[in-house]
């Protein structure tokens, strides 16, 4: 390398996977107060995969992180670096990210974990971009990946309902080019005075852990849903723009938006706000609900799968999550 080279970082592979059980809204009106049809016009989620016994955010990372991998044809060893962003990792720590590492093999790489929640995959790719611009690492691999299911309480209807399980995985290469290629630029934002927006209050390191905070379901999500709502169409209408100007772009140059699943309101009302038509919308909310950190990787996959994104395209990404976190990116194919 000369020190004119421009390096990039182009999507080389991905994978998704999702528990095989099947949570519908007919099931949840078994054992709560709901119906399909709230669940459905509220939120445009029918159905959501739920972790059996034996999985964690680990076991399906490593299963999404596998796929990547084949489909980049990178072997395991040529990771530099695996950055496992969850809010459900498998323990305290150490992080889910070194076992990942460890079930798919991937002796030489650094591995971590991140929490931004459902931001989590955008933020990820922020540090995966800077990391490969810098020219320093040609391969990280960056993975959403939740059980969610594990931290929602099944009898509160405002907030169970909403949450899914899942695993994507975003195969990040370096390529030197001088031309606008792979990921764009990322644009990344907090604010801390929302964060009892969502919050899972159950101290760790604040309280140390307790029955009584236990008892009293501190370990589980509490959310404001209509404060949320209200931010998240704001902050991912305002962030989707920033990265659009950034790049010298508009609404009209995007092929695709692909937006975090939390809700179907929320996603109309920002691509309206920003006059894109739902033909340029991609959702799949209705199979996986909110899959946190891993909603914006499945969604682009089935994206690609179903041909919606082919090279050339250009995908816009943008999230909102708790913190309050928001952020966009946007990918050149
Ligand atoms: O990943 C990012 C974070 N999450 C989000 O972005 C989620 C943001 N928020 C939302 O998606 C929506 O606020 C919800 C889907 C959570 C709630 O929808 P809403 O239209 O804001 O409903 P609401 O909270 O204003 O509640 C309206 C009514 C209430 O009844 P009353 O007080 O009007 O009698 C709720 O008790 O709907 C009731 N309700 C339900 N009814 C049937 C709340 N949840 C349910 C339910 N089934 N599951």
């Amino acid at each position: 390398m000369n020190k004119h080279t421009q390096f990039k970082a182009e999507v080389a592979g991905m994978g998704i996977y999702v528990p095989a059980e099947v949570r519908t809204n007919a099931d949840l009106e078994k054992t709560l107060d709901t119906s399909d049809e709230w669940i459905r016009t509220r939120t445009g989620i029918c159905e959501r995969h739920i972790a059996g016994k034996d999985e964690s955010s680990s076991t399906l990372g490593i299963q999404a992180g596998k796929m990547a991998l084949e489909s980049a044809n990178i072997s395991p060893e040529e990771v530099d670096i695996i950055i496992v962003c969850t809010s459900t990792p498998d323990i305290l720590f150490p992080a889910t990210a070194c076992f990942v590492q460890k079930g798919i093999g991937a002796v030489n790489a650094a591995a971590y974990d991140i929490s931004a929640v459902c931001s989590g995959f955008v933020f990820g790719l922020s540090i995966a971009e800077q990391y490969i611009k810098s020219g320093r690492y040609r391969h990280v691999l960056v993975i959403g990946s939740e059980t969610n299911s594990r931290i929602v309480d099944w009898s509160d209807r405002s907030t169970c309902i909403l949450f899914g399980d899942g695993a994507g995985a975003m195969l990040l290469k370096s390529v030197e080019s001088d031309e606008p290629k792979g990921l764009l630029s990322s644009h990344i934002h907090s604010d801390g005075e929302k964060s009892d927006f969502i919050i899972v209050p159950g101290g760790i390191g604040k309280t140390g852990v307790s029955h009584t905070a236990i008892d009293e379901g501190e370990y589980f999500i509490k959310m404001a849903g209509s404060a949320t709502f209200k931010a998240a169409v704001k902050r991912m209408t305002e962030v989707s723009q920033e990265a659009l100007d950034f790049n010298g772009l508009s609404t009209e140059d995007v092929t695709l938006v692909v937006p975090h699943q939390a809700n179907r309101r929320i996603i109309d009302a920002v691509t309206d706000k920003l006059g894109i038509p739902s033909e340029k919308v991609f959702m799949n909310i209705e199979k996986y609900g909110n899959t946190s950190a891993a909603s914006i990787p499945i969604a682009i996959h089935e994206a690609r799968e179903a041909g919606l994104i082919v090279p050339g395209s250009l995908t816009l990404l943008a999230v909102v999550g708790a913190g309050l976190t928001w952020g966009a990116a946007l990918i050149k194919w």
